[in-house]
């Protein structure tokens, strides 16, 4: 039989999706969705990951799950073609971690720099919570739980899916071959894989105020674009403009093509002769963010209009969560029964055991 191949990814529902998870994962996914190349597709809602950092804020988790959800419909995700489920409604990934946690030493999680990077920002140094320190393992379970080939993510989650393949290497190793190791799926363009914020400083978080959210009205996305980083020393139009860390200019590497830039600027050919004129030095800073919002909105409105539309039923979108869970479940559940197999704690199924103990008490 030919290998099937797996997708699956996530979001911790921490907050509203914003054009960093767009580029970064989520116009990714739908692409992927849409191939055909898949054979089957679990996109999850990390609630219980998120928990590890919020325990004190359940009702933030409560509340996005939701946000999330209408994120990824009105982005594209097709709930007929990619599973969409919530992660503590598949209770199986806990006792796959478990069992994970024995094959993994504290040292390896340790070195983990997007744990390590995490733990510095929550102020955690003093009193790391066991399951914030968990979580990479956890994660293992979420992705081979679904025998997932694939898992398209971020840069930052590289070391988890290093992670996942030596806790398969390690299972496969000890209790005979069961998981599938999986291959990470990284954004195509650097301007993707680390979108800046608005403020053109770090990556697009929330915590730093520096986004635009795929919910944004089109005023607000106007006003973000505007109020952008550019080059602090291209003080007149005239001036040589530098490109680097100048984000109207990095947000077009990211979402417009050359083709984009000649419907809307026709006397430039591509993004290229636009970034030529910029820094020769003739063209403002206005007239950029000016196509940039416009590339913006040509995305983001039939993105809006699909949101609308899956606002005026909640219980629908609330009804596909459940509906995929169940179906998650049952995929984890069969992967579970595997597990505990290989590890020999089927007990209660397993023939040879029992008519092994009868001959060992018989005499
Ligand atoms: N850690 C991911 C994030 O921060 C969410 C996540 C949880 C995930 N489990 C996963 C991503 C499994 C990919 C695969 O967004």
């Amino acid at each position: 039989m030919k290998k099937e191949k797996i997708i699956l990814t996530g979001d911790r529902p921490t907050g509203k999706l914003h054009l960093g998870h767009f580029v970064g994962s989520l116009r990714r996914r739908v692409e992927l969705q849409n191939s055909g190349e898949f054979d089957k597709i679990f996109i999850m809602i990390a609630d219980a990951q998120a928990l590890t950092d919020n325990a004190d804020n359940p009702e933030k988790i409560r509340q996005n799950i939701i946000e999330v959800a209408l994120d990824y419909l009105s982005a594209g995700i097709d709930p007929s073609k990619s599973t969409i489920f919530i992660q503590s409604q598949v209770p199986e990934l806990c006792e796959l971690a478990f069992y994970y946690m024995n094959l993994v030493t504290v040292s390896r999680v340790q070195r983990n720099p997007t744990v390590k990077t995490e733990i510095k920002m929550r102020n955690f140094e003093q009193s790391i919570p066991v399951g914030f320190f968990c979580y990479p393992v956890s994660q293992a379970s979420d992705i081979t739980a679904f025998k997932a080939t694939t898992v398209p993510v971020g840069e930052d989650q590289a070391p988890m899916i290093e992670l996942t393949r030596e806790i398969v290497n390690r299972f496969n190793h000890i209790y005979g071959p069961t998981l599938v190791e999986p291959e990470i799926l990284l954004p195509d363009n650097a301007a993707c894989m680390r979108l800046p914020g608005t403020d053109g400083k770090a990556k697009m978080s929330k915590s730093l105020g520096n986004c635009i959210y795929l919910s944004d009205t089109p005023k607000e996305v106007k006003k973000k674009v505007n109020s952008m980083y550019t080059d602090p020393e291209h003080l007149t139009i005239d001036s040589p403009g530098h490109l680097e860390g100048n984000c109207p200019f990095i947000y077009l590497d990211a979402f417009a093509t050359d083709d984009d830039v000649r419907r809307f600027l026709p006397e430039y050919d591509s993004l290229n002769a636009l970034k030529d004129h910029y820094t020769r030095g003739g063209l403002g800073d206005g007239t950029v963010k000016k196509l940039l919002n416009k590339v913006l909105e040509e995305i983001l409105v039939p993105i809006r209009e699909r949101r609308k539309q899956f606002e005026q039923d909640i219980p629908a979108v609330y009804n596909i969560l459940k509906e995929g869970s169940e179906r998650a479940r049952e995929v984890a559940a069969k992967t579970l029964e595997e597990v505990r197999a290989a590890m020999k704690i089927n007990y209660f199924t397993d023939e040879e055991l029992i008519k092994g103990q009868v001959n060992k008490f018989k005499n």
